[in-house]
């Protein structure tokens, strides 16, 4: 039996988890910063390495009771390498360092694009592959294809903003706070994704690339046009309101904007999927990071008909957390593949 805790510091959660062989999760714990950055509208850097220097020795502390084991029991140690914050990125690889160096433990490094996929292999044992792997997070889309789970071909990826970057910027802009995309996914139900046609993007070169900010302009035009000042005015002076306040603060017209903003990024994501089927011997899809969550998104992929199984995490493993970091650290303790004291934080790391 081999367990990894994994530490995962690369944005605005600490996270520290235990997973055992890289299949069963033994704790999970994440630490938000929502707090220390909801005023800002958005993640500021340098809070968020102070947060994560102040959370990160109770929540490493946390992840070990809650799976019962000590230090004697670990096999290794994971941290998240990049891509990230590299302020936040520093405080999680500088404590796992110091723990290998003082518990003479190994050091694996980790990409946090590899951590989001093992999430479902984390999850779902039994992955048949070779899968594409699709990862729509705040930072990222990405689109994989991997033979195992170890090694991966970048087949697409966003030329401007990500997916959740697309959610976050809409929701700020029609002032529904930050982040964007929960919010959003709550209250497209009661819209009608059909009534604002919005154009799906005609990518030059690799078909398979995203673009999302063609979409964010056309959401702002109509903004622009619909003469909206006065009710985003009052959404931002809500203090951490229920859907029902929201629902209360929100026009037919903008609920239908919502839905159909929705609607066409969930439509963008699964023909990029669908594309790849024909052209790919895939026998499964992983979608994965924090726009997995999004529950337009997995009930279409659902519906898709598409000649492979989507696999999704659970929506607590969607998100940034360590057990995804612990987990794709796995095969990398079998293979011997160790980091030494020179790893380093990388902000831009790429996985293909
Ligand atoms: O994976 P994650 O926690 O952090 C990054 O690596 O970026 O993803 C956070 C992103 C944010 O952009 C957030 O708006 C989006 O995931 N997100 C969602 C939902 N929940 C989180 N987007 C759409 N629908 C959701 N339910
Ligand atoms: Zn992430």
């Amino acid at each position: 039996m081999s367990l990894i805790l994994g530490i995962e510091t690369s944005c605005d959660e600490t996270a520290a988890a235990v997973v055992e062989n890289g299949r069963t999760l033994r704790s999970s714990v994440v630490a938000s910063q929502f707090d220390a950055h909801e005023k800002y509208g958005g993640v500021v850097p340098e809070l968020a390495s102070r947060e994560h220097l102040r959370a990160i020795v109770p929540v490493v502390r946390r992840a070990m009771e809650k799976a019962g084991v000590g230090w004697a029991d670990l096999a290794a140690v994971a941290v998240t390498r990049g891509p990230g914050l590299i302020g936040s990125l520093l405080v999680g690889i500088t404590y796992a360092k110091s723990l290998c160096f003082v518990r003479r433990l190994p050091l694996i490094g980790v990409n946090h694009i590899e951590g989001h996929i093992h999430a479902v292999l984390l999850e779902s044992g039994d992955v048949p592959f070779p899968a594409l792997a699709l990862v729509v997070s705040g930072g990222h889309t990405h689109l994989f294809a991997t033979d195992s789970g170890v090694t991966y071909r970048l087949l697409g990826k966003t030329r401007d903003d990500a997916a959740g970057e697309a959610f976050d910027k809409v929701g700020k802009l029609l002032g529904f706070g930050y982040p964007g995309g929960p919010v959003i996914d709550k209250l497209a139900v009661y819209g009608n994704p059909r009534a604002v046609k919005f154009p799906f993007a005609r990518m030059k070169g690799n078909a398979l690339d995203f673009s999302f900010s063609g979409l964010k302009t056309a959401v702002l035009r109509w903004v622009q046009a619909h003469g909206m000042a006065e009710e985003i005015a009052l959404r931002k002076r809500l203090a951490r309101p229920t859907v029902e306040e929201w629902l209360q603060a929100t026009p037919q017209a903008t609920l239908d904007l919502l839905a159909s903003f929705q609607y066409t990024v969930v439509e963008e994501l699964l023909r990029h999927a669908a594309a790849c089927a024909e052209t790919f011997d895939a026998r499964s899809l992983i979608v994965s990071g924090g726009v997995a969550c999004n529950s337009a998104l997995r009930a279409a992929a659902a519906r898709a008909q598409l000649p492979f199984p989507v696999f999704f995490p659970s929506v607590a493993l969607s998100t940034d957390n360590a057990a995804m970091i612990a987990a794709a650290a796995f095969p990398k303790f079998e293979r011997g593949e160790f980091a030494d004291y020179t790893l380093e934080p990388q902000a831009s790391l790429s996985l293909a």
